[in-house]
């Protein structure tokens, strides 16, 4: 499917964008794993969360939803192995995760996936499931995974992943002893905060190193939890807003876990309007709403360090967020983009260039000279739903039509996106 996008003067107006993903498949996973029934309420009705509530159920889990947005949730009296591989589609979220599940359990499950599923690494979370006593095979998806009787395991990750973390402490809850995960540079951490506030036995500690610790052998309780909005959602029509003359946003109920913040952190470098509102919290974690405005000159940002997990799935939106910055905006420890959805450096470089902008890449990162006028493009896509609405705003700036490739991609977590978009755009 493609997607024209022309350009447009301004977006103006309010959004409540999808719920956040990271947040619905843990609710999904918490809920399987829990002692009696939980409500999910505004879980994201995406592709990718999709695929994490039919492995549940593949293995017992019951779903059955009470209207278009709430679902309740009954985990299985006892898992059992699928009849089938689990299909996780498009989502590195559900084959990681779900694997730290499957692995405390005794049964035997395949996990496979989509053409970019398959080519991401899987060793990193099969290394310390196999040290907790899990037989797992394969270090690209399709992945079996034989489980139970798991023991607790001190583990450094070696990349900073909350995929990697998050697979680890689930394991964790049903192994004997305790686990501890160690990142050197911390990850986002709904996880521990979702655990946290069940009242699971989880200790976090360090400014650096960072520790999260989990006791095996609890039994997690039911919870009734109201997913807030996705900050890499809302990240789109940030840009757009802080790009398009006049435009005034306000994106509600969003999750402003300062875990997930860094695009807030670049608006503030750049030079770029943005405010956070009415803050409250929802199962421990922060909400708001975010504020954005227009500004006429952005200056130009870096992207390193500590401040990358923060905001590691905005990266190609922030990369077209360059193109209009004074100067040459800088991104760097990032070398994790190459493992996403697609090579995102080089995905975004390729379009960015077809747009006319002077684009250099490294390794893990890049460098984006601006200021420049993007001129519309066919714009590839390796059917990766960020870059494909990366480059749908890059076309709201771009002079002339822009055609995104491939944009069935983007229901994967974003089914609205296209009319949202609409709803926003003053032409
Ligand atoms: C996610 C963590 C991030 C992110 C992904 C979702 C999660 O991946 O890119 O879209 O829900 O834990 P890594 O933790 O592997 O960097």
């Amino acid at each position: 499917m493609k997607l024209d996008v022309v350009p447009v003067a301004s977006i103006q107006g309010s959004l409540r964008p999808p719920s956040d993903k990271s947040l619905t498949h843990r609710a999904y996973m918490l809920a399987a794993m829990a002692n009696e029934p939980s409500v999910v309420r505004n879980p994201l009705r995406g592709e990718d969360c999709e695929a994490t509530l039919r492995c549940l159920e593949a293995m017992g889990s019951r779903a059955t939803w009470l209207s278009e947005h709430k679902v309740r949730l009954e985990p299985a009296e006892s898992w059992h192995s699928p009849a089938s591989d689990l299909d996780c589609g498009n989502s590195g979220t559900t084959m990681r995760l779900l694997s730290g599940l499957i692995a405390s359990w005794p049964i035997e499950a395949t996990l496979k996936g989509d053409v970019s599923l398959s080519r991401r690494p899987m060793g990193r979370i099969a290394e310390p499931l196999r040290l907790m006593g899990a037989t797992v095979e394969g270090e690209t998806p399709p992945i079996r995974i034989a489980g139970g009787g798991l023991r607790g395991i001190s583990y450094t990750t070696p990349v900073p992943s909350a995929q990697i973390k998050s697979c680890v402490l689930l394991a964790g809850l049903r192994a004997e002893g305790v686990t501890v995960v160690t990142e050197t540079v911390p990850s986002r951490d709904h996880t521990e905060r979702m655990l946290a506030a069940l009242g699971a036995p989880i200790t976090l500690s360090g400014n650096g190193p960072f520790t999260a610790s989990v006791i095996g052998g609890y039994s997690l309780r039911g919870f009734d939890f109201t997913a807030p909005a996705d900050i890499s959602s809302a990240a789109f029509f940030m840009v757009a807003a802080a790009l398009l003359p006049g435009s005034e946003l306000v994106i509600e109920d969003l999750s402003v876990n300062p875990s997930r913040t860094g695009i807030l952190d670049v608006f503030r470098q750049a030079g770029a309007p943005c405010a956070v509102e009415n803050e409250r919290s929802e199962l421990g974690e922060p909400v708001g709403d975010v504020a954005v405005r227009f500004s006429p000159s952005l200056r130009p940002f870096t992207i390193e360090g500590s401040l990358v997990p923060r905001l590691i799935d905005e990266i190609p939106v922030l990369a077209v967020m360059a193109t209009q910055c004074q100067g040459m905006s800088v991104i760097r420890d990032a070398k994790e983009l190459r493992v996403k959805e697609s090579d995102r450096i080089e995905m975004v470089a390729a379009g960015l260039r077809a747009m006319g902008a002077r684009v250099e890449t490294f390794e893990d990162g890049m460098a984006i000279h601006g200021p420049c006028r993007l001129r519309g493009a066919r714009i590839e896509t390796a059917h990766d739903h960020r870059i494909a609405m990366a480059f749908a705003i890059a076309g709201l700036i771009a002079q002339g039509q822009t055609t995104i490739e491939g944009a069935e991609a983007i229901s994967t977590s974003y089914p609205r996106f296209e009319q949202d978009l609409m709803g926003l755009c003053i032409v």
